[in-house]
């Protein structure tokens, strides 16, 4: 019998735990290593090539040490930066996480979309090009958050975060003259993995509803084609749970929903 793959699911913190809670859904049988770089904690606000420079042998080093089958960079931050370089320096399938531009554009009935990621990826030349290609007729803002990333790592650790906070991040994404405005924002691409986290918040605090586009179905579904079908034996191993900084985490009972309800270790 086929023994069951190990993904190693990646993110700059906490937020590819809504990438991981997606794939474990569609993959329960598998093995989860998931990695925070909480040591390089925010990726948004650093340069690209210090990312690269981070990101790419960072992966070689967790390849060699847990040997996944797929690895999944659930970052839009680095994905928009590093999937060309980890393809071509290692033979692991990859998937990444890059701005749902091109859904959320072919939904939008009024036009008007706008794209909430880390300052760095809503600068990036690849999501420029998303727009340019997959626009599709629709006016598409887009709009850097510097803090929200920060906000769902504290808001998963149990500190209260202040609405008035999120309100402010959100506010640049709601273009129009409210609800009776026919032209008004009516798609939200979520192009950060920690903001589904938030996602309660979000949908409460919105001054009119709109749809919010989390690629995470798509990219479990990605990840199921890439693997061979499940052999019937599940993983007994436990999932792991690792920050770069070293850090003992305390979080593993609020953890437990993103792994498909094992504890992490
Ligand atoms: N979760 C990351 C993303 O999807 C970014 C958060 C950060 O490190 O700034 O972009």
């Amino acid at each position: 019998m086929a023994s069951p793959p190990t993904i190693l699911v990646f993110d700059s913190g906490l937020g590819g735990l809504s990438v991981l809670r997606e794939i474990v859904g569609a993959r329960p049988d598998a093995h989860y290593v998931y990695v925070a770089d909480d040591a390089f904690f925010p990726y948004g606000h650093h340069g690209e090539h210090q990312i690269i420079a981070r990101v790419v042998p960072l992966i070689g080093e967790l390849i060699a040490a847990h040997a996944p089958d797929l690895v999944v960079i659930a970052c839009n931050t680095a994905s928009t930066l590093v999937m060309a370089h980890l393809r071509a320096e290692y033979k692991v399938s990859f998937v990444g996480t890059v701005p749902a531009i091109k859904p959320a554009c072919a939904s939008s009935k009024t036009k008007r979309v706008s794209v909430l990621g880390t300052r760095g990826t809503v600068k990036r030349e690849y999501t420029k090009a998303l727009i340019r290609d997959f626009a599709q007729g629709c006016e598409v803002t887009l709009v850097g958050s510097a803090q929200l990333a920060s906000l769902a790592e504290a808001a998963l650790n149990g500190v209260e975060v202040n609405d008035l906070k999120i309100s402010a991040e959100l506010a640049p994404c709601f273009v129009g003259e409210g609800k009776n405005d026919l032209a008004r924002t009516d798609t939200i691409v979520l192009a950060c993995t920690h903001y589904p986290l938030l996602m309660d918040r979000f949908s409460r605090l919105a001054p009119w509803p709109v749809d919010w586009i989390d690629p995470a179905p798509a990219i479990a579904r990605r990840v199921a084609d890439l693997l061979k079908a499940p052999g019937g034996e599940a993983d007994h191993a436990g999932a792991e749970m690792i920050f770069t900084s070293g850090r003992p985490h305390t979080l593993s009972r609020a953890l437990m929903p993103f792994f498909g309800g094992r504890v992490p270790a």
